[in-house]
């Protein structure tokens, strides 16, 4: 094997760290794509960790020079991470008070990560409809207005934040592959990233280069049905209840030829495969990417050069998409040693809550199931449930009540196990006064388990 080409470069030092913003380099996958040209955009070496510090960056001082953010004022934002990160860092390096509303099922290393920079963080529940007063953006609107000097950073409107990317992504790629890049393929979010770079690349290449988008299945960018997805930060999901199921003023669908998506578990396990294969520790959104490039560069054959943008880095999901527990209770890997659960189980019959008492109790009878899940009302997805959505599991026992009352939702959802789980685990962790639960393929409602064969299973194994 020969030595990698090493390369040391000494720039004098930044008068600040947000001079550091961007620049980022590309990486070639050359084990994962072989024969092939695919280049990663290793967004994680931003300052703050990802590709939001670009568009944070340039939102405060576009805010500064309108006047909108006063100085010494507040940087407010409704944000899952990423973008709270950047605006931190930037609200810490410029003397703003920084205040953010996320998502209650933000991963806990981001949180600490925010707090860390001096940040005030709100937590509102994730399953909202865009409409509710709770819901991140509201909130973080309402809260922008109270404040005395607050400004809205509004990443999902603001124009700075695909003009970051067109000023600044798209030059930087088209610069280091000496304009030989045939296919950009990128997350989208906000929808910044993918417009302002995929502008840009369009417009200096005079349409040569093909802009796609890398969504998971179910988001609704894609075409999906706007049903619950595990990629963080990436898609876009519309809660039942959400009337307003336009896309963000940033994103420009027009600017896209086209879109491939990716599934949870291939965008989670291109992400770990990409730590153990190429040594890039990256999170899920990079997964997705990272897999859609790979589809584009088989289909486009030798001659094409594909920059996928891996957004951030794995270090900020090591409890999610790389910890092997946490895949293998959502289900997005099988253990290979005892075999899956999955054929422990079969389709199962739900109800939504609100559902009466009366048809609930007929629906467990004829189902023979030995629980009912109860599921979020209204969804209209004709995938199973996402686990997120099973509400409760009742029994024959929590069904006699009047028939015309709702049946009961537990406060507490129910614990599932995961497909590749093993018998022993699941039995080892597992309340001993439950004796069904329900099983999760892909973070999706796959059956009902009994305890009875889950016993049965592991006295299998054990012989
Ligand atoms: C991890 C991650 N992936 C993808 C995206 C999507 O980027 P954009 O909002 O520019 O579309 C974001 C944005 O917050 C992100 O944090």
């Amino acid at each position: 094997m020969t030595a990698p080409d090493r390369r040391t470069v000494a720039s004098p030092p930044a008068d600040s760290l947000l001079a550091l913003v961007g620049g980022t380099p590309l990486v070639r996958l050359g084990r994962s794509a072989p024969g092939a040209e695919v280049h990663a955009k290793l967004e994680y070496l931003n300052p703050g960790g990802s590709v939001k510090d670009r568009a944070a960056l340039a939102m405060v001082l576009d805010a500064e020079e309108s006047g909108a953010l006063p100085p010494g004022g507040t940087i407010v934002e409704g944000t899952s991470g990423n973008t709270g990160l950047g605006l931190a860092q930037v609200a810490a390096a410029r003397g703003y008070r920084s205040l953010f509303v996320l998502p209650d099922k933000t991963a806990v290393e981001k949180l600490d990560a925010l707090r860390a920079y001096g940040a005030e963080i709100v937590l509102t529940p994730s399953a909202l409809p865009r409409e509710h007063p709770d819901h991140v953006i509201a909130y973080a609107t309402r809260l922008a207005k109270e404040i005395d000097g607050g400004w809205l950073a509004d990443q999902y409107g603001n124009p700075a934040n695909p003009d970051a990317h067109r000023r600044s992504t798209g030059p930087e790629i088209w610069e280091a592959t000496g304009g030989r890049i045939t296919h950009l393929v990128a997350t989208i979010g906000t929808g910044g990233t993918i417009t302002g770079t995929g502008e840009y690349l369009r417009e200096v290449s005079g349409g040569r280069v093909e802009i796609v988008g890398a969504d998971p299945v179910t988001s609704a960018y894609g075409g999906g049905d706007g049903s619950p997805f595990a990629i963080e930060a990436a898609g876009q999901y519309n809660h039942p209840e959400t009337v307003d199921v336009s896309f963000p003023p940033v994103y420009r669908p027009e600017i896209l030829d086209r879109i491939v998506t990716i599934g949870d578990r291939e965008s989670i396990l291109t992400a770990r495969a990409l730590a153990r294969t190429e040594g890039l520790l990256v999170g899920g959104s990079s997964g997705t990417a990272a897999a859609a490039a790979l589809r584009v560069a088989r289909e486009a054959g030798p001659e094409a050069v594909v920059v996928a943008i891996l957004p951030d880095s794995g270090r900020a999901y090591l409890s999610k998409y790389h910890s092997d527990t946490w895949v293998r209770r959502q289900g997005f890997l099988d253990d290979d040693r005892h075999g899956t659960l999955v054929d422990l189980v079969s389709p199962v019959v739900t109800v939504p809550a609100g559902t009466s008492v009366g048809s609930a109790r007929s629906a467990l009878k004829s189902s023979g199931q030995p629980a009912l899940p109860v599921v979020l009302a209204g969804r209209s997805s004709p995938l199973p449930p996402a686990a997120g959505e099973v509400l409760g599991l009742l029994t024959a026992s929590d069904l006699r009540g009047p028939a015309e009352a709702a049946v009961p939702v537990p406060t507490v959802p129910p614990v599932g196990i995961g497909s590749g789980e093993t018998a022993a685990e699941v039995l080892a962790r597992m309340d001993p006064s439950v004796d069904v639960v329900h099983l999760v393929r892909d973070a999706r409602l796959a059956g009902l388990v009994t305890v009875g064969a889950l016993r049965a299973r592991e006295h299998s194994v054990r012989l």
